[in-house]
């Protein structure tokens, strides 16, 4: 199907095959469309029709209360049943060239272990090779589980064949319910991406700080490895957040204590308890990490407090969590751009 998309600053042209998302066939012809989610809950990917028929994924997807009349749909649950114009409010350009475009791939689950009583650690074996940058994500899709969900690289590496997840088990949750009950080694996914803004690049030459709450520390150990393989830390400060319930909630510890030894003194972790004290033996178990008691953004703003010069901050995780963390950010006068955030909504 061919797609007219009439932006701000002008039009684009682009196909899309009958079963694609709108918004995917556009991102996969590097036209750069708005999107948060890529999965329906967010509204930024809304769009309207001026011409032609679509059919709509998901019609209860929540973000559709975000839009404005009866002719507007999201573009991540859409698929084209003929051509269309469609026209989007922002401005749209072509994606750099050199930039990673996004394509789909297949992959397979080649290894999965348990981390804690509900979140896993999976590798996925792609089809092809995917390049990505340091904090972004993909979306995935099961058979038999409709529409897809966003899960953040661990990882980072170029030209990967390879993608590390952690993935928090949602109580009653479509991709969840699959993924702790029936997935096993060899299960196949669809996967679109890579997707995201709140990446990282050693040139950006500012202080790090890392707000996470559970699997939201998943893009986090990306931009950290990243930082880390050019010695990023021997000049900048990096401080990271890391919020969970109780001990037994926490994970990857060995690999971000490992990561303080490797970086040096500019790198701190902090693991912030909301639900009980820090037991005595969490520091003597982890030595290099710091404990507190307390949601995770109140921690990070008590410790960050007049330490935010020169300061680019990520923060991932439930949407409550990252919405307190902003609030925090801005409140402490960091800039609007200087606040790169993926609500795992
Ligand atoms: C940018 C981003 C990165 C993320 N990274 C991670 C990560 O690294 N680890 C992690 O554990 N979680 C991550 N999440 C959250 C993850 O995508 C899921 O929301 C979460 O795992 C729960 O999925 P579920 O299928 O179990 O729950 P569900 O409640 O079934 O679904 C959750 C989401 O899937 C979409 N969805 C649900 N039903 C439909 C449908 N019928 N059609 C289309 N879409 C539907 C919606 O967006 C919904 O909010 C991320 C989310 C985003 C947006
Ligand atoms: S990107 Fe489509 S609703 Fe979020």
């Amino acid at each position: 199907m061919k797609i007219h998309l009439n932006a701000r600053n002008r039009a684009h042209r682009f196909e899309a095959d009958a079963d694609e998302k709108l918004l995917y066939a556009a991102l996969s012809d590097a036209v750069d469309l708005p999107y948060e989610c890529g999965s329906g809950t967010c509204g930024t990917c809304r769009a309207r029709i001026l011409e032609g028929e679509i059919d709509d994924g998901w019609p209860d997807a929540p973000g559709r209360k975000f839009l404005k009349g009866p002719d507007e749909i999201l573009l991540c649950q859409c698929t084209a049943r003929t051509d269309l114009v469609i026209e989007v409010s922002s401005f749209v350009h072509t994606m750099e060239a050199g930039a990673s475009t996004p394509q789909h791939f297949k992959g397979r689950v080649s290894a999965m272990r348990r981390l804690t009583h509900d979140v896993v650690s999976l590798d996925v074996q792609l089809d092809g090779s995917m390049d990505y940058d340091a904090g972004q994500f993909v979306m995935v899709r099961a058979a038999g589980v409709p529409g897809y969900r966003g899960w953040s690289m661990v990882n980072y590496e170029r030209s990967a064949r390879k993608l590390q997840f952690v993935v928090k088990n949602k109580a009653g949750g479509g991709l969840s319910t699959w993924l702790f009950e029936r997935a096993a080694e060899g299960a196949e996914l669809d996967i679109f991406g890579p997707l995201g803004r709140a990446t990282f690049f050693p040139a950006l030459a500012k202080n790090i700080l890392c707000i996470a709450g559970g699997s939201g520390i998943a893009g986090m150990m990306a931009i950290i490895a990243r930082a880390a393989h050019d010695a990023y830390f021997t000049q900048y400060r990096g401080d990271v957040f890391f919020g969970v319930r109780t001990m037994k909630d926490a994970f990857f510890l060995g690999e971000l204590a490992d990561f303080v030894e490797r970086c040096g003194e500019k790198f701190s972790v902090t693991i912030a308890l909301s639900d009980e004290p820090v037991p005595q033996a969490a520091a003597r178990d982890h030595p290099r990490l710091h404990f507190a008691h307390g949601l995770v953004h109140e921690i990070a703003g008590a410790r960050m407090s007049g330490r935010y010069q020169n300061v680019r901050a990520y923060l991932a995780g439930p949407p409550p969590a990252v919405d307190a963390s902003i609030r925090t950010l801005l409140q402490a006068r960091l800039s609007t751009d200087n606040i790169r955030y993926d609500k795992f909504s």
